[in-house]
């Protein structure tokens, strides 16, 4: 058999450049439609270039408006402009996402020549001062970037950000903090919204036409051109920009296409590899994985889904089941017992489908409640992909109980389980 990479190791005539210039983590040395915000950011750091502090800024903007890679730009280039004298630290907090994880990573990202402190085991207040007298001794200004701050407020509260704050005032540093969270500054205690003093820049989604001008400066010397046809970079465009103005939608949708015309041997792209592209892009571990459920499991899941719509407090089982029940009667299924529903409620939860938390209810025993994971619009998305579900209107889930106003008489029937009988 011939090895199976030769025919894709060929060099490819429409290929001018590095495709790597293509990928979500390549930093592009410009940024069309986004000059403002890049001067925004430029300009509250100016102050460090003359031996000044600058202010804390927060960047807010949807996901995949430029924010990280806008930020990454302009500090590479003050640390250019400042032949190297300076530290920048980013950080994103959807990896660390503990006062304490941040402190240890901080400590061992500034070069001091001193060696690192352990990862664990020391208590926080020494890791605290540790981290003052190196960014001190450093001798150099500090600019530290929270990308997803606001993940860090919510697995960790205001505390550990209050901690930074004061850590910056006692060195010569600064903070840029990135979110997709308009209400950010809101969430946080008001002795850390005070301490914040921060300038804040908008990101505004980008409109059809700014993606179509990112898209074409993107491929610009990486691919020749005509390869792409106009329609083919308009679609991408147009998908990004229904994606609340997402870049990275449209660059990634784009480069998907170009990866596989090539790959397929072709002289050009089409709308259809664009479409082909979005296919793939969105085949999806979630998607796939209730694809493959069984036709009750999915009627289960609905179920839950929309049960949850309903009132996200009477997700339980024996709800649940009811609702189950109307949509097996309106899409023609014979329902099964609750006993074997409880069964694939407990499938469906280790596919990580679903999570199930048992309360204590006092006198009235415990109870289950559900709740489905993810994107519940995306979900019911894909369970009604199934043709069997094509009568299904939902016009017969409601709330089935009365458990606010009657629990008493809620709680008997169901806590035990036991439904069969019904
Ligand atoms: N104006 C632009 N010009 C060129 N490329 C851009 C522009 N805006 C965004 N991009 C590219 O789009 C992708 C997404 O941008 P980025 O990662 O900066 O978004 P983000 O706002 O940080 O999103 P998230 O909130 O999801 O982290 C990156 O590959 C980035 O280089
Ligand atoms: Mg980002």
């Amino acid at each position: 058999m011939d090895n199976p990479f030769i025919k894709y190791s060929k060099s490819n005539d429409y290929v001018t450049g590095d495709l790597k210039k293509l990928s979500s983590s390549y930093i592009p040395d410009n940024f069309p439609h986004r000059e403002k915000q890049i001067d925004g950011i430029a300009r509250v750091m100016s102050s460090i270039v003359t031996g000044g502090i600058s202010s804390n800024l927060l960047l807010y903007g949807k996901s995949g408006s430029g924010k990280t890679s806008s930020v990454l730009y302009v500090t590479n280039m003050l640390k250019e402009t400042l032949n190297g004298n300076i530290n920048i630290l980013y950080i994103n907090c959807e990896i660390y996402d503990s006062q304490y994880s941040i402190l240890v990573y901080l400590t061992n990202a500034i070069d001091t020549g001193d060696s690192p402190i352990p990862i664990l085991g020391l208590p926080q207040d020494r890791i605290y001062s540790e981290l003052v007298k190196r960014l001190n001794k450093s001798g150099r200004y500090t600019v530290i970037i929270l990308d997803e701050i606001d993940k860090l407020i919510q697995k960790s509260g205001s505390d550990a950000l209050y901690v930074l704050l004061k850590i910056l005032t006692e060195s010569n540093a600064s903070m840029i903090g990135i979110t997709n969270d308009a209400s950010f500054v809101s969430t946080l205690d008001a002795r850390v919204q005070s301490r914040l003093n921060q300038e804040s820049i908008i990101f505004p989604p980008y409109n059809a036409m700014e993606l179509r001008d990112i898209l074409k400066f993107r491929v610009s010397g990486v691919i020749k051109e005509g390869f792409i046809t106009d329609a083919a970079i308009n679609l991408c465009a147009a998908l990004g920009a229904q994606e609340h103005g997402d870049a990275r939608k449209s660059i990634d949708l784009l480069r998907i296409a170009i990866d596989y015309a090539l790959k397929d041997g072709k002289s050009s792209i089409s709308i259809e590899d664009v479409y082909m592209a979005r296919d793939r892009f969105e085949m999806n571990v979630l998607k796939e994985s209730i694809k493959t459920q069984p036709i009750h499991s999915k009627m289960v899941l609905l179920s839950a889904c929309l049960t949850q719509e309903t009132d996200a407090d009477l997700s339980v089982t024996g709800e649940i089941y009811e609702n189950y029940r109307n949509i097996c009667a309106e899409i023609g299924f014979q329902p099964l017992t609750m006993r074997r529903i409880s069964d694939l409620l407990s499938d469906l939860e280790d596919t990580g489908l679903l999570t199930t938390n048992t309360r204590s209810l006092g006198r009235y025993g415990r109870m289950k409640f559900i709740r489905v994971m993810g994107s519940i619009q995306s979900i019911q998305g894909y369970i009604l992909e199934d043709p069997a579900f094509s009568s299904f209107q939902g016009s017969k889930i409601v709330r089935q109980s009365k458990l606010r106003t009657n629990f008493d008489a809620y709680v008997e029937t169901y806590k035990n389980g036991d439904f069969d009988s019904k």
